[in-house]
């Protein structure tokens, strides 16, 4: 796929993937990097690190459950899971360590909270390369999983996310430029607008949403496969967390 995007877009070096359309176009790239460096949305962040600072009902914070610390570790998720024997996102490990302090899981499509304390949480990560590993059969099922749901057209107007994010990538539509899938799971969750926090899963949602077919829920096995995959894709590039998007 890669090759693919190199040959339509010359010149463009593959870091520059995580910052999707803005890559193609100098000044929505200069306004991005204008509002990056005062984002209006530092609040939210800092209400996430309350959030990853307060300590769970054991007494435990996050930073003691986790690997590392929690740092520079999700670019490693979605990870397969051998003995639960399923698709494990950073979101689910921040709720498994909820539930073994005997806190109450967080909702995936709560942007209160999950959005939030992963505004920040993920932030810890940023500079480490996305490394999404498929080993075995058990993982590649979930992976080929993902890469089908990735390929089917879905929804009234039968579009496959690569329809848009492959073969129409760097294209115009309803005045937006379609950014190229390499690069797109590095940088959520996102402030659109500047202020309205998505996080990668309702982003999907909203894409399905656009071609007029039933979302999966957040959280589900259906859309945590489609995110290994998609992951997977950006293999190699720098994460950086809570990123404006128009
Ligand atoms: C009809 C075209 C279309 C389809 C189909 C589509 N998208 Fe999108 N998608 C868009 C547009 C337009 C945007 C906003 C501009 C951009 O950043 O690409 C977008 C944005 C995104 C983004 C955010 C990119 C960023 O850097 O902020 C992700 C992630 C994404 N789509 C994933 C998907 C997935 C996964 C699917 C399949 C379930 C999908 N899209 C289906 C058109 C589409």
């Amino acid at each position: 796929m890669m090759r693919l995007f190199e040959a339509r877009f010359p010149g463009i070096p593959a870091d520059d993937y995580v910052l999707g359309a803005f890559m193609l176009n100098d000044d929505a790239r200069e306004h991005y990097e204008e509002i990056m460096s005062f984002p209006p949305f530092t609040v939210d962040i800092d209400r996430g690190r309350e959030l990853w600072n307060t300590p769970l009902h054991d007494g435990k914070t996050y930073a003691q459950c986790l690997p590392n610390g929690g740092r520079m570790i999700a670019g490693n998720y979605p990870a397969y899971d051998p003995v639960a024997k399923r698709i494990v996102t950073f979101e689910m490990e921040i709720n498994r360590c909820r539930v073994e302090s005997g806190d109450a899981p967080y909702r995936y499509d709560d942007a209160r909270t999950m959005g939030t304390l992963t505004a920040y949480a993920r932030t810890l990560s940023d500079g480490m390369r996305m490394n999404i590993r498929v080993d075995g059969p058990e993982a590649l099922a979930h992976y080929e999983a993902g890469r089908a749901l990735y390929y089917r057209r879905i929804g009234q107007m039968n579009f496959s996310c690569a329809n848009c994010h492959v073969d129409n990538a760097g294209k115009i539509m309803r005045m937006e430029t379609i950014s190229p899938a390499i690069g797109q799971a590095t940088h959520f969750p996102v402030f659109r607008g500047g202020d309205k926090l998505y996080t990668l899963q309702a982003r999907y949602t909203r894409c399905m949403k656009q071609v007029r077919a039933q979302p999966f829920p957040m959280g589900s096995e259906t859309f945590n496969d489609l995110e290994y995959f998609h992951s997977y894709l950006s293999n190699g590039l720098p994460l950086k967390a809570s990123v404006y998007r128009r």
